[in-house]
């Protein structure tokens, strides 16, 4: 399977008594505190491969963004660092990673990765005393993000304590030193997760149809470029949130409210893409509006047709997808037959408007022939909030994938190619057949 990947692979890399720079997303840290364990969880198998091939393991990862947009400015504390994560190793494999105390030099974060506390923790990991090294935050680092030399010196001073670069973070599609540079400097290759996490995107290059998209947002034009590239792919595309809401008001001359003049203009333009292939965009046919985004109270909510409402109409917040649109006859067969699904999509404003998620994902799961492909942190979140029964069986079901990283899937549809994700570009430059 994974010889399809024209990428080095962890399986066939030498780390015998190697030191082994390994970049996860760990990025999964809300207020100093894990939100979700899924991302780290989803990495065991890496680590425990690297070191059963005899491999020393130096890991890293980002947390947040802890960089002040304004003036640059880089923000250490408990925040962003990596410790609840060594936290997590700890408790549940009872592997201790030492991280090295670095401070930054000044506003701009660390300068300097190599020391002396660094130079014993390698020498120590290399008679093995220790079992691994954990670094710092990444984007505590003066190099991670910086578009000058300094990100060369950073992605240097990595390669310098290693033998062996693996990249198995997907989530991390952004090109930065420890993602994008390092490969410059060391021998590389690909993570299990990482090979995983592509095949299942090489399902959406290449689906078995019919494919069903389902996207779902607050905002229209953080997705548009995706939803285009997802459009000339799919079977049947179904939208969700406000994106569907924008793209209502522009087919139907229905306004409501909240919507962005942006949102609005991307979706006009949408509008009349999809006019190429109508019988592509599955509309759900009924839709909640709200008086208030504050809950969902009597009295406050109606359902609606859409195909009832008037041209100039005005409608308040529209906050869900009602049930009703998952038992239409349409759909329901739709939905049975397609053979894969990619849902990045939570289709109400939660937490009070959660029923047309969970109608969703129920009629979803129905179908057990069909390959079910979910990215994206909120759509996980919200999977697992809401229908924690069935969320916890597509966990361990193969019928399912989650994707570890909602952004860098929809990158990727976006280029098309999974070599349009840099990180995963600087690996395949070190093929060789
Ligand atoms: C994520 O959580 O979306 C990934 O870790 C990427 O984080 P970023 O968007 O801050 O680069
Ligand atoms: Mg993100």
């Amino acid at each position: 399977m994974t010889e399809k990947l024209k990428l080095p692979l962890l399986q066939n890399a030498d780390l015998k008594n190697k030191i082994v720079l390994v970049r996860f997303d760990h990025n999964v840290i809300k207020k100093g505190k894990i939100q979700d364990s899924f991302r780290i969880d989803s990495t065991f198998a890496t680590l425990f491969r690297i070191i059963a091939k005899g491999g020393k393991p130096i890991l890293m990862t980002h947390i947040g963004r802890p960089k002040d947009k304004k003036n640059g400015q880089i923000i250490t504390g408990s925040e962003t660092s990596v410790q609840p994560v060594i936290n997590y190793f700890k408790n549940k494999l009872q592997i201790d990673f030492m991280c090295p105390d670095l401070k930054p030099d000044d506003m701009y974060g660390i300068k300097n990765l190599q020391c002396n506390e660094m130079d014993n923790l390698v020498k120590d990991l290399k008679a093995g005393k220790i079992d691994g090294i954990y670094l710092p935050n990444t984007r505590w680092f003066a190099g991670e993000e910086a578009k000058d030399e300094s990100a060369d010196n950073f992605a240097k001073q990595l390669s310098s304590y290693a033998d062996v670069y693996v990249n198995d973070a997907f989530g991390s599609w952004q090109a930065h030193a420890s993602t994008f540079l390092v490969p410059k400097y060391l021998p590389s290759c690909a993570g299990l997760l990482m090979q995983k996490e592509l095949l299942n995107l090489d399902m959406i290059y290449q689906p078995q149809r019919p494919f069903v998209a389902i996207v779902a947002g607050a905002k229209f034009d953080t997705k548009i470029d995706t939803l285009y590239a997802l459009f000339d792919k799919v079977d049947y595309l179904v939208l969700g949130g406000v994106i569907y809401n924008a793209y209502l008001s522009a087919k139907y001359g229905f306004s409501i409210k909240g919507i962005a003049p942006e949102d609005m203009k991307c979706a006009e333009q949408f509008v009349s893409y999809t006019k190429k292939h109508p019988e592509k965009l599955i509309e759900l046919p009924y839709i909640v509006e709200s008086d208030t985004m504050e809950g969902k109270f009597e009295g406050q909510s109606r359902i609606h047709n859409i195909h009832n409402i008037k041209s100039g109409s005005e409608l308040n917040f529209v906050l869900d997808v009602a049930p009703a649109s998952f038992d239409d006859q349409h759909i329901v067969e739709i939905f049975n037959n397609a053979k894969l699904f990619f849902v990045n999509a939570v289709m109400g404003y939660t937490p009070y408007f959660y029923e047309g998620t969970v109608a969703m994902n129920t009629l979803i799961d129905k179908n057990k022939n069909a390959r079910k492909l979910f990215g994206g942190g909120d759509t996980l979140q919200d999977f697992k909030t809401f229908l924690p029964g069935i969320y916890l069986n597509a966990i361990d079901d193969t019928s399912y994938y989650m994707f570890t990283g909602g952004g860098a899937v929809l990158n990727a549809i976006q280029q098309g190619s999974y070599l349009g994700l840099k990180p995963v570009a600087a690996l395949a430059e070190k093929y060789q057949k």
